[in-house]
C-alpha cells in the first residue's frame, strides 16, 4: 500500500474514537455490577430478539432473483435463526441447506489444506469501518483462539501494539502463522465517487503481483452520520451513496475478474443503546442506504458477463435478528462467530470433507450441507 494510503488510514482511526466512545463511557459507570450489566444485556437482548425477529422489513419478502446454481453461495442469502429451546442455543439456517460449523483445528486444517492445493496461503482482506474490522477480528479468533474484539467482547484481551502492527502490514499483508493465512483489513469509511483512497485501494489489488483470495467490503455508517450532520435527508443521503456506489462498481468488479469480492451491508443497529454520538441511526435508514447497493448488484447479476460480486444478504439478516451488540452499533459476539462461520465455510468449499469430523445441532447428513 502506498504511504497516502497509510497515513489515511492511520487519521481516520484517530477519529474512530465516536465508535468505540460508548465503550469508555461503559468501562469507567465502575459502580455499575457485572452482574447488572450481564442481566440488563439479557433483558435488552431479549427484547430486541423477540421484537426484531417479528418485525417484517421488506428485506424479509426479498426475492431471491438471483436463484443460484451454486448451492455453496446460499450461505449469504436468506437464512433464519433455528433455536434449541432445551439449552438455549441458536444457529444460522440458510435456506435449504446448512452452514458448517467449524472448530479452530478444523478451519486451521482447512486454511492449511488450501495451502497447499493453491500453493498460496489464502489472503483475506476486510475493507470499510470498525465493523468490517471486527470481521477481520472475528477471522484471527476463529483461526488462533486470541479474542483481540473488545467492542465485541469484554474479556477481550485488547494489546494496542498488536493492533499498531496488525495495521502496518507490508505490501502482502499480514501472516498469521498458527492460522496459516494472510488476515488483512484496509480502513475506508467514505465511498469516494470512484477517486478517492478507497477507490484507489481497489484499483491497486487489482493490479498487485499477490492478490486476496477473498475481500470483503463494505462501509457507510460514516457516511449516513455526515449526510445527518449537514442536513442532507435520508432520502437524498441514500440517493447520493447509491450513486457513488455506482462509481465503485466497476472498479469491484474488475476486481472480481481475480479473486471473490463480497460486500457487506450495514449491519441493524441496537436503537435504544445508541449514545448521542450514534443516534441518528437506526436499522431502517441502514437498510435504506443497503438497499440502493443491493439493487445495482441484482441488476448488475442479470447482465451476461459481468463478474459476480455477492451482496451478502445473511450478515444483514443475522445482525438484525441476533442483534447482540453492546453498544448498538457494533456487531456482538454471536453475530460476528456466524458470520465468520459462513466465510470459512465458503472458503473451504474446495476443501476435501474428509479432514473433517463436524458436528452441529441441526444436521448430521453431510448432503445437507450448503458447501460440499
Ligand atoms: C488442535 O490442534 C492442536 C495442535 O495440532 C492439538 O494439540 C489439539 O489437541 C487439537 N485440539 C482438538 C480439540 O482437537
Ligand atoms: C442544520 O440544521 C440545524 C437546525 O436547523 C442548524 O442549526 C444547523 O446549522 C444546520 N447545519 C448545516 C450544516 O446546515
Ligand atoms: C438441543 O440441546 C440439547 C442439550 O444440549 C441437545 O441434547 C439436543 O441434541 C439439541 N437439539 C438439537 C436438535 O440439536
Amino acid at each position: 500500500m502506498s504511504e497516502a494510503n497509510e497515513s489515511s488510514s492511520h487519521d481516520a482511526d484517530s477519529k474512530q474514537s465516536f465508535l468505540v466512545n460508548f465503550l469508555s463511557n461503559w468501562k469507567n459507570a465502575s459502580q455499575v455490577t457485572n452482574t447488572t450489566r450481564i442481566a440488563l444485556f439479557i433483558v435488552v437482548g431479549f427484547f430486541f430478539i423477540t421484537t426484531y425477529a417479528t418485525m417484517t422489513y421488506p428485506d424479509q419478502i426479498y426475492q431471491m432473483a438471483m436463484a443460484s446454481a451454486n448451492k455453496c453461495s446460499r450461505l449469504f442469502e436468506p437464512g433464519s435463526l433455528k433455536w434449541n429451546y432445551s439449552d438455549g442455543t441458536f444457529i444460522w439456517k440458510p435456506r435449504n441447506c446448512a452452514l458448517r460449523y467449524r472448530s479452530i483445528n478444523e478451519s486451521v486444517a482447512c486454511m492449511k489444506e488450501l495451502t497447499r492445493t493453491t500453493h498460496e496461503a489464502p489472503y483475506i482482506l476486510f475493507i470499510g469501518d470498525s465493523r468490517a474490522r471486527q470481521l477481520r477480528e472475528g477471522l484471527i479468533l476463529a483461526l488462533t483462539g486470541q479474542d483481540y474484539d473488545a467492542v465485541a467482547n469484554r474479556q477481550a484481551r485488547v494489546d494496542p501494539a498488536f493492533h499498531k502492527a496488525l495495521n502496518n502490514y507490508a505490501e502482502v499483508g499480514t501472516y498469521f502463522e498458527t492460522a496459516a493465512s494472510h488476515l488483512r483489513f484496509q480502513w475506508a469509511s467514505f465511498l469516494d465517487h470512484g477517486k478517492g483512497s478507497l477507490s484507489q485501494l481497489i484499483r491497486k489489488l487489482t493490479e498487485a503481483e499477490f492478490k486476496p483470495s477473498l475481500v470483503v467490503v463494505g462501509l457507510g455508517a460514516w457516511q449516513i452520520r455526515q449526510y445527518y450532520y449537514v442536513n442532507t435527508t435520508h432520502k437524498d443521503g441514500a440517493k447520493e451513496y447509491g450513486e457513488q456506489f455506482g462509481k465503485l462498481l466497476p472498479l469491484l468488479q474488475k476486481l472480481a475478474t481475480f479473486t471473490n469480492v463480497i460486500w457487506l451491508p450495514q449491519a441493524a443497529v441496537h436503537e435504544q443503546l445508541l449514545d448521542d454520538k450514534h443516534d441518528m441511526f437506526t436499522s431502517k435508514i441502514m437498510m435504506m442506504y443497503n438497499k440502493k447497493v443491493r439493487d445495482q448488484l441484482e441488476l448488475a447479476r442479470s447482465s451476461k458477463g459481468t463478474p459476480t460480486i455477492t451482496y451478502w444478504q445473511s450478515a444483514w439478516e443475522a445482525s438484525l435478528k441476533i442483534n447482540d451488540g453492546l453498544d448498538g452499533v457494533h456487531y456482538g459476539y454471536n453475530t460476528k462467530h456466524i458470520l465468520i462461520q459462513m466465510l470459512v465455510d465458503w472458503m473451504c468449499r474446495p476443501v476435501s470433507r474428509n479432514l473433517e469430523h463436524v458436528h452441529d445441532l441441526q444436521s448430521s447428513r453431510s448432503s445437507d450441507y450448503c458447501c460440499y
